[in-house]
């Protein structure tokens, strides 16, 4: 009998440190039955053992792993071949940001961004759909956490807003490749979330947004909360909250040049 387990990565703080505990401590809210096991993904070790500890009952299993880096999949990918679990869940929500102009940062920083947001997410679902099957708890689902910042180009913000348009971009082509399988795929864009990210991506210059979007930053437990829900229903992509709702409408309708002259007021 193979074990049953869920992927989180990106779960040592935020958005996806609430998937994991919420995931963890599941007594039926999300999933008919609770996974074995949770592999809990990130760089710091301290912080998953952390809250594996917290959470208390056993199920978390931290792993240190830099995802953007070769050596970091292949830990990822040999425990995978060791162990033959059944995946029911794929979470990706490891991610970074770098604000400012792109000729302003190192090249390493535009690396480190589209290796994280686009390559380890891409990666990590072809290492994992193999192990991934139907159970107990219905289809496998895969959640891949993009932004609202990749419905539009962003100056100020290019290579993150860009990264984010590959995951919704990917994720929706992943949804139909992998439908014979019997796996849903969704992207999940939020708006601004009451997380780290603020303060990593100005290198700790802003700890919160500062700018029009302090008024609409959410709760990443909300956030998981719902996004969980919602890919229970089979959906493809969801978009939280309403706000970010309005700004995905605004960004199929209005013209593209019109948005990015506002933008440019601000860099
Ligand atoms: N907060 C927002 O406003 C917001 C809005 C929309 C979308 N998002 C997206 O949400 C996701 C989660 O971000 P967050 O807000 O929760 O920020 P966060 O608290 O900074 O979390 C980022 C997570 O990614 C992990 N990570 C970063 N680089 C990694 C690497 N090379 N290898 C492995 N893990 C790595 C970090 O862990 P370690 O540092 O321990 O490795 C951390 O657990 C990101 O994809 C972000 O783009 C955030």
């Amino acid at each position: 009998m193979h074990r049953k387990i869920a992927i989180i990565t990106g779960s040592s703080s935020g958005i996806g440190k609430a998937f994991l505990e919420l995931t963890a401590g599941d007594n039926g809210e999300f999933f008919k039955t609770p996974f074995d096991e949770i592999w809990a993904i990130a760089r710091r070790e301290d912080a998953l053992k952390e809250i594996a500890s917290s959470v208390g009952n056993g199920r978390i299993i931290p792993i240190a792993a830099d995802l953007s880096d070769d050596s970091g999949i292949t830990v990822i990918e040999n425990k995978l071949k060791a162990e033959e679990p059944d995946v029911g869940l794929l979470i990706n929500s490891a991610g970074m940001g770098i604000k400012g102009k792109v000729m302003d940062k190192s090249p390493k920083a535009l690396d480190d961004t589209i290796s994280i947001n686009c390559s380890a997410l891409s990666r990590m679902i072809r290492i994992c759909v193999p192990y991934m099957r139907s159970g107990e708890n219905g289809r496998a689902k895969i959640i891949n956490i993009a932004s609202s910042a990749g419905f539009l180009p962003q100056p100020g913000f290019a290579c993150y807003a860009a990264s984010k348009s590959y995951v919704i971009s990917f994720s929706r082509a992943m949804s139909c490749e992998l439908k014979p399988l019997r796996i849903d795929v969704m992207a999940v864009c939020p708006g601004p979330v009451a997380t780290d990210f603020q303060r990593r991506a100005t290198e700790g210059k802003e700890t919160d947004f500062t700018d029009w979007r302090k008024n609409f930053v959410i709760d990443p437990v909300k956030l998981s909360r719902k996004s969980l829900k919602a890919s229970a229903r089979g959906r493809k992509l969801f978009v939280y909250p309403f706000s970010q709702k309005l700004l995905h409408l605004a960004s199929k309708i209005i013209p593209v040049s019109w948005i990015l002259g506002f933008e440019s007021r601000n860099i």
